[in-house]
């Protein structure tokens, strides 16, 4: 049913516009234009970045910033204003903003004055509480990121909403999901830019849907905010983007380690037997998830007495085994009055729990039937949460998997089949009771704007909990929902996938364009949560999940088992083949994490990443680097042994069999079901380590560096691996270096780096295909020459 307003539906009102610019003032970083009853602000916080502001009242009411860093934590940095007779422009070192005098539209140039970001007609518009801007697109232009989204890579002729929603039953086709980040990644040789809309509240892109050549943005607030970050490189791109919405911390090493999930091991017994089966079998392992069977009527912060009357002692038993568990918490409180249930009891004698604009209590349906759904926003209610961690952390819980927190309402496995429960948009929420530094008295908003921000407050308030709770100790902290900026406080899962083929296919464009959203540490159940995989699935799935930055194997209740070693003897084996391969690389994995941590890079990343000049990228949807040095083509089609692996310029290698190609081409790579396609590009430099059973089995001796001729550099990142020790430099970096020649290969080791100290170890040098040498590391600058 459309919603009518006067005569029109909503979507025919017509759009208002800026009138002509009447006066122009220039603040410290800012330039104002008032256009009659409405004003447009330009923002230069960086060079390559720029904030557009449209009031249509012609007052900016203060900006609640939810993601992003106040515009005072930039440094100013030096630009110019000139006025022509028809424009105002803004002059930056690395753009030129230009604004036309008749009415108010912008166009970006870069310093060759390649066009970007132009406004199309009408430019900026709002109408009854909707605000909205059109932009032109380029002919061989491309869109990624949006945060979590289904289909392939590119988004080009698609309409994508930003609401956290819980997308059960997921498909290519689905709009809506767990996870909200309204922000994109427009790319065309030599040119790419990104756009954040600087909303929380519902919005919407429609990439050249409704009008060919056009993309519009929209959402249901009063006034446009929305930042423009030019590149040209998704490199630069997201470097800037998460300098404004923040990096993901180091997590510990572990969490880098295998993960193994099931809805649900629901007993003492069945963990201890799951734990014994990893070792047994020699099948790497370090994380073992407990899903909502370890509750008490899934009451969040309890142990059922029956299946888990022990946890302390399972949890230590489990940790000499060198495992470390994670439980899931959701945000849903059963409604219990009157039941001695402390969380509830607590929360409603502080009034921590959501209510309606009527001041009644908001309750939906989740695992505990009839649950509450405490209010995030509130500083003092995320304190709360994060102590109640505390039962959990006491016992020797490592890791927190925050679930159901777009928040999902509407699940009654137990209830009626009623109508479906909105959450009211109305509903209060923030405003703390006490001001403390990071929310003031007067943020009072409503669930409207407070929706999208759920799941990413209860991350935060976890992972401020738990740096609380162990002060010296990093957790792991997972989320299902999440907003711009989640990196900060969590790593996410794309939620409840199937056990189909398209499922595994499309895992790769999804991580990719998370990890274009600024959130590297991201993962997809392995094997498939609903349905049941086949032998073949499951172990091409575990070829494919040794990729992930988070390899977390999960199936739903009442599917069949999805344990390694599930599917009989030569799944099995490949499932260890490829997990040992994941610990064999966990040293280059870490690394890739810190310069995620440091820099924004994601971790897993399609080719146009690190290719972005090439169009042949653009839309390769089933290939991905693992930080710069590693291309893997999986197979993703049930009998298929062969397909077409795209080699961009450059030299490529083989991983298996040192066979060299020179690219740009095409090969048909032979993939037998042992076998994932995997290439090294030539200069690249490997550091590996011994496989080991769990990530702090032993210290890393030797470190193997696998080198392949051509000049290459890599940085080696190295620290305790679990403390917050590396905050304060206690880390060490090597730099290494190949250089090859005619006749002989050259390979540098610089002088190791910082304050942590290693032990001194082996190390191997191995230039594939030629031979390998061996020394002892103790961080000094070493050269060895390999001859060809
Ligand atoms: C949700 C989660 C899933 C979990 C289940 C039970 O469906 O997405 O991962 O296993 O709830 O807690």
């Amino acid at each position: 049913m459309p919603q009518y307003f006067g005569q029109l539906p909503i979507n025919e009102q017509p759009w208002q516009t800026l009138s002509a610019i009447q006066g122009i003032s220039q603040q410290e970083h800012s330039v104002r234009f008032d256009c009659g009853k409405s004003c447009l602000q330009i923002n230069v916080l960086a060079s390559n970045l720029i904030r557009v502001r449209l009031a249509p009242t012609g007052e900016f009411t203060p900006r609640r910033s939810w993601a992003v860093t106040n515009d005072a934590a930039w440094q100013i940095p030096s630009f110019e204003v000139k006025e022509t007779e028809t424009t105002v422009e803004i002059q930056t070192e690395q753009l030129r903003v230009v604004v036309q005098r008749k009415n108010g539209q912008i166009a970006c140039y870069d310093s060759a004055n390649r066009p970007f970001a132009i406004d199309a007609d009408p430019g900026m518009g709002w109408r009854l509480g909707t605000t909205a801007a059109w932009k032109k697109i380029a002919a061989d232009e491309h869109f990624y990121g949006f945060g979590e989204r289904t289909g392939l890579l590119d988004k080009r002729s698609e309409v994508k909403t930003n609401w956290t929603t819980d997308a059960l039953d997921y498909g290519s086709l689905t709009d809506e999901m767990y996870q909200a980040i309204p922000f994109f990644i427009a790319l065309r040789p030599e040119v790419g830019y990104g756009i954040f809309f600087n909303t929380t509240f519902w919005s919407r892109f429609d990439i050249g849907v409704t009008q060919p050549g056009i993309w519009q943005m929209e959402t249901h607030t009063g006034e446009l905010d929305y930042y423009i970050i030019y590149g040209p490189t998704p490199a630069e791109i997201l470097a800037t983007y998460t300098q404004l919405t923040g990096r993901m911390p180091l997590p510990p090493k572990w969490a880098l380690g295998y993960h193994q999930c099931r809805w649900s091991y629901e007993s003492e017994t069945v963990v201890r037997e799951l734990a014994k089966e990893f070792r047994d079998r020699r099948i790497p392992c370090d994380v073992i998830h407990l899903d909502i069977d370890y509750m008490r009527g899934y009451r969040v912060f309890t142990w059922s007495p029956q299946r888990f009357p022990h946890p302390g002692k399972l949890i230590q038993q489990l940790a000499e085994d060198g495992f470390k568990t994670v439980t899931i918490i959701d945000p849903g409180v059963k409604y219990e009055p009157e039941a001695d249930y402390s969380v509830f009891d607590q929360g409603i004698a502080h009034d921590y729990f959501i209510r309606k604009a009527q001041g009644q209590l908001f309750h939906g349906y989740v695992w505990p039937d009839k649950a509450v759904f405490p209010d995030f926003m509130r500083a003092d209610v995320r304190q709360w949460w994060g102590e109640l961690h505390k039962s959990l952390t006491d016992i020797g819980i490592a890791g927190i998997w925050n679930d159901m927190n777009e928040p999902a309402i509407n699940d009654r496995p137990f209830g009626d089949e009623g109508d479906k429960i909105w959450f009211p948009l109305d509903a209060p929420q923030g405003g703390a009771r006490e001001e403390t530094e990071d929310v003031a008295l007067d943020e009072r908003v409503t669930h409207a704007e407070a929706h999208n921000l759920y799941g990413s407050m209860m991350a935060r308030s976890c992972a401020e909990g738990l740096e609380k709770l162990r002060p010296n100790e990093r957790s792991f902290v997972l989320t299902r929902s999440g907003y711009a900026g989640i990196q900060r406080w969590s790593s996410v899962w794309m939620g409840d996938n199937h056990s189909l083929w398209d499922h595994l296919e499309m895992s790769l464009p999804m991580l990719c364009n998370m990890g274009l959203s600024g959130v590297a540490f991201v993962g997809c159940d392995v094997g498939g949560f609903a349905s049941n995989a086949t032998a073949e699935l499951f172990a091409r799935w575990m070829q494919v999940g040794m990729l992930y930055p988070l390899m977390r194997a999960h199936s739903a209740l009442t599917t069949a088992q999805h344990e390694p070693w599930s599917f009989g003897d030569r799944t099995e084996k490949i499932c260890r083949e490829y997990i040992n391969l994941r610990y064999q690389l966990l040293p280059y994995i870490y690394t890739l994490f810190w310069e995620a941590a440091t820099t924004g890079a994601p971790i897993l990343r399609p080719l146009l990443y690190d290719f972005p000049n090439d169009p042949l990228t653009y839309t390769l949807h089933d290939q991905v680097l693992l930080g710069s040095s590693l291309m893997a083509a999986p197979i993703y089609r049930p009998g298929v042994e062969h397909r077409a692996v795209y080699l961009p310029e450059g030299t490529w290698y083989d991983w298996w069999s040192g066979e060299s190609y020179t690219g740009p081409t095409h090969i048909l790579a032979h993939a037998p079901l042992e076998k994932m396609p995997l290439y090294v590009k030539a200069g690249a430099i490997i550091p590996m380590q011994p496989v080991m059973q769990y990530v702090d089995e032993r210290s890393l001796d030797p470190l193997t560096l696998r080198v392949w001729q051509g000049d290459g550099e890599f940085t080696l990142y190295e620290d305790d691996g679990h403390t917050f020790a590396y905050k304060d430099n206690a880390y060490t970096t090597t730099k290494f270096r190949i250089n090859t020649e005619e006749n002989q290969a050259t390979f540098e080791i610089n002088q190791r780096e910082g304050s942590w100290l290693l032990p001194s170890r082996e190390v191997i040098v191995e230039l594939v295909g030629v031979g390998e040498q061996r020394l002892n590391d103790n961080g000094t600058a070493r050269q060895l020459v390999f001859n060809l």
